[in-house]
Order: structure tokens, then sequence, then C-alpha cells
């Protein structure tokens, strides 16, 4: 924690909402220091114009955008991707694939600026905080980290609407938000609120990427995705950047009503917590991947990824993206996805999806040795009668 008084200039992750703008202020009244503003984009889609403004005008001496949306779905979401990467077989970890590129970009501004601090806006309570920490530790030991929610006293909503009246910083007269939102390109969650009561369903009004399954197109839709080597690269043969894949991918299947989620899964700080997610692209690209792993993936090689894949999501959610165990497991993975090259048919209808096809140049299906056709001799069936013989030896009975 800083030690007030030594730290001179503070490099604040900041969005232009309440609460990063009361801390901007309280950083000043504080610390005494000077604050520069860092706005990361990774597809929030919230308001950057007259950010910097608003940003000087909370008292900031500089403001730094950093649009981060192609670099976010390449290196990160990708990964997960490939990975196969699945928090408790059900979160796509939207939230916290993108804190790693939030945070390397906040170090990279803290010391282009010439601070010697960062701060962030995350509670005491979430994952994010030691997402963003684990990262600044990782990649600059040296800046001091300012986390004025486990540090102020100010308790809620109201409170900061206080202080910012106090010190009369500009705050757009917004309604309390009946959730605590994070939204990036590659999906939106909810928590908080009534969604607290892990019994009570999500209000239909809530979800902003998918459609109501319900009220879907009643036709269902036909898409194809093709990758290479394990990274998705086209729609219906269309090559696209990795943020515009992502995008595409995103109102495909939100259309459908696809990619909700319902859960309640297990923080890092050891508290469990109820949360729903909207990943419309992110779940058919996964299982697309799947399509085309499934023929080009060696048996041993897949079954073994399966083995590490909730382990690597394991360390993602808990923010050990900069970590000797995640450069690893990324070079293990990227082995495994050489061959992962070729395309998927994905049919989307009324929040499910099924794949209807996959090909790839490297397919490792045999027509020939799979058929109940004759296959001219490639496999003889007699071979199995010896086969089974010796691996049920252990099993008794004589031959
Ligand atoms: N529970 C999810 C995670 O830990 C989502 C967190 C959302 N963050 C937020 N500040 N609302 O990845």
């Amino acid at each position: 924690m800083g030690a007030r008084g030594t730290v001179k200039r503070v490099c604040l992750a900041y969005s232009g909402g309440l609460d990063t703008s009361v801390i901007l202020r309280w950083l000043i009244e504080e610390y005494g220091c000077e604050v520069v503003a860092y706005c990361a984009d990774v597809g929030q889609e919230e308001e950057l114009d007259g950010l910097p403004e608003k940003a000087r005008a909370s008292g900031a001496v500089d403001c730094v955008i950093r649009d981060l949306r192609e670099e976010f779905t390449r290196e990160y979401v990708w990964f997960a991707i490939r990975a196969g990467a699945i928090y408790e077989g059900t979160y796509l970890l939207g939230t916290a694939l993108a804190r790693p590129v939030i945070g390397k970009h906040h170090v990279e501004v803290a010391r282009q600026t010439g601070c010697d601090a960062v701060a962030h806006g995350a509670t005491g309570k979430g994952n994010d905080q030691v997402r963003f920490e684990l990262t600044y530790r990782a990649l600059d030991p040296d800046l001091t980290v300012i986390a004025p929610w486990r540090d102020w006293d100010l308790r809620s909503r109201t409170d900061c609407m206080a202080y910012a009246q106090k010190y009369e910083i500009p705050v757009a007269a917004t309604v309390k938000k009946p959730y605590s939102i994070d939204r990036n390109l590659m999906h939106i969650s909810y928590e908080g609120g009534v969604l607290e009561d892990p019994w009570h369903a999500p209000e239909e009004s809530m979800f902003i990427m998918t459609s109501n399954p319900e009220e879907a197109p009643d036709t269902a839709a036909e898409v194809l995705i093709g990758f290479e080597e394990g990274t998705p690269v086209s729609i219906d043969g269309e090559t696209l950047t990795p943020a515009r894949l992502l995008h595409r991918a995103n109102q495909i299947a939100g259309v459908h009503g696809v990619g909700r989620v319902d859960m309640v899964e297990n923080r890092m700080v050891g508290l469990k917590s109820r949360g729903v997610y909207e990943t419309p692209g992110g779940t058919l690209l996964h299982a697309a991947h799947r399509a085309v792993e499934s023929i080009t993936l060696d048996r041993e090689v897949m079954h073994e990824r399966d083995r590490l894949a909730p382990r690597i999501a394991e360390v993602i959610y808990n923010g050990f993206w900069f970590s000797p165990e995640m450069e690893a497991l990324r070079a293990w993975v990227n082995a495994t996805q050489r061959n992962v090259t070729g395309e998927a048919r994905v049919r989307l209808y009324k929040g499910g999806l099924q794949i209807t096809g996959r090909r790839s140049p490297f397919s490792l299906y045999d027509e020939t040795l799979s058929s109940f056709e004759d296959d001219a001799g490639a496999y003889d069936q007699s071979d199995a009668t010896g086969f089974i013989h010796l691996v049920g030896l252990r099993l008794g009975g004589r031959r």
C-alpha cells in the first residue's frame, strides 16, 4: 500500500463513471499527488468522447486512452479458445481475460507518463483486484499500488455522491445501476442486486447482447467458422481481424439467443458468487473450435488437453496470466494447435447450437478405416480378438 506523501504521480484506471471520478479526486486530496487518468478500450461500448476533458475537469493532469480491442481479442480471447479454457465448466472468462491486457497497458502508461504508483477502482471482495495487482507485480514490482475501495471510509454509492458534490466533481446524474456490470468485446457479466439471491431468476430485460431464445428467429441459421492453427480467422469464408470477427460472431449468435449462462462460481478470494453472463460469440467459437479439433487432434493429445484445460482456466481466473506456469502452458497449447486448421459448420437455433459439419486439410479422420462398409483390407477385424484378450487378461477368465 502506498504510504501517503511518498507518492508523487499516480496513474489511475479511469472510466469517467462515479467511482473512478471520486477516486481521482480522493487521490489528489489524500496523497497530494498528481493523477494521470488511463482508460482502456476493450469494447465496453462506453462513451469515450469527451473523456479527457472530463478527467481534467476532475483534476487529472493528463488522460491517456488506449484502444486494446484487437490485442485483447488476438492475444487473450483467442488463447482461451485455443486452450478450451472454461472456468468450472461454465464461465467463459470474459472479465478474467480482459484484466491482464488492461493491467499490462496500465503499467506501460504509468511508466511513459512518469508515474510512481498505479490505482484501480476494484473492490476488496472481488477477483479483479487480484488480477490487476498480480499483473502490476509481474510487470513492474516497483510500482506502488493504491486500491481506494480497501482504504477509504466511503462505504456506499450515497457516500460517493456526497463526496462528488462536496468537491464539485462532474458526474452524470445516473440512476443507481441494478447490477454490477462488466462489459467488453467478449461478454457482459452481471452480479449483485437481485441476483445475489441464487434462486432469483434474472429479468429478461437485463440482457443486452443476446435475444430471448423464445423470441429468437423461427428459422435456424448456419454459419461457417474457419480456423488456422487453432485461431478463428474467418466467418462464412470472409477473413476478418480478431476484433471484427468476435464482434460478428457476437451478432450472429446473439440474435439466436446463444451464450447465456447463470451460475454460482468460486471466487479466488474464497467466497461463492452468483453471476450471469452473455458470451454469444465466445460460445459459438469454442464449439466450432472443438469440432475442428475433433478431426485434427491425436486422441492422446486431445485427452491431455481435456485434463489441462480446467487448469488453464483456473490460472486465468486467478489472475496469473503473467506467470511462469502460464508461459509453460502457453507453449503446450501452441504445440497442440499446429494442425487445428479447417472449418466447422454450426447451426444456431433458439438459444442452442449444434455442429453439423467439420473439415480440414489435416484431418486424421479416415473414412475407409471408420466405415461400416468394406474397407478393402485396411483393418483386419480378427486383430481385435487378440487385442481384447490381452487388455482383458487382468480381469480374469481364460482364453
Ligand atoms: N465473476 C466474474 C469474474 O470474476 C466477473 C467479474 C465482473 N467484474 C466486475 N467488476 N463486475 O471474472
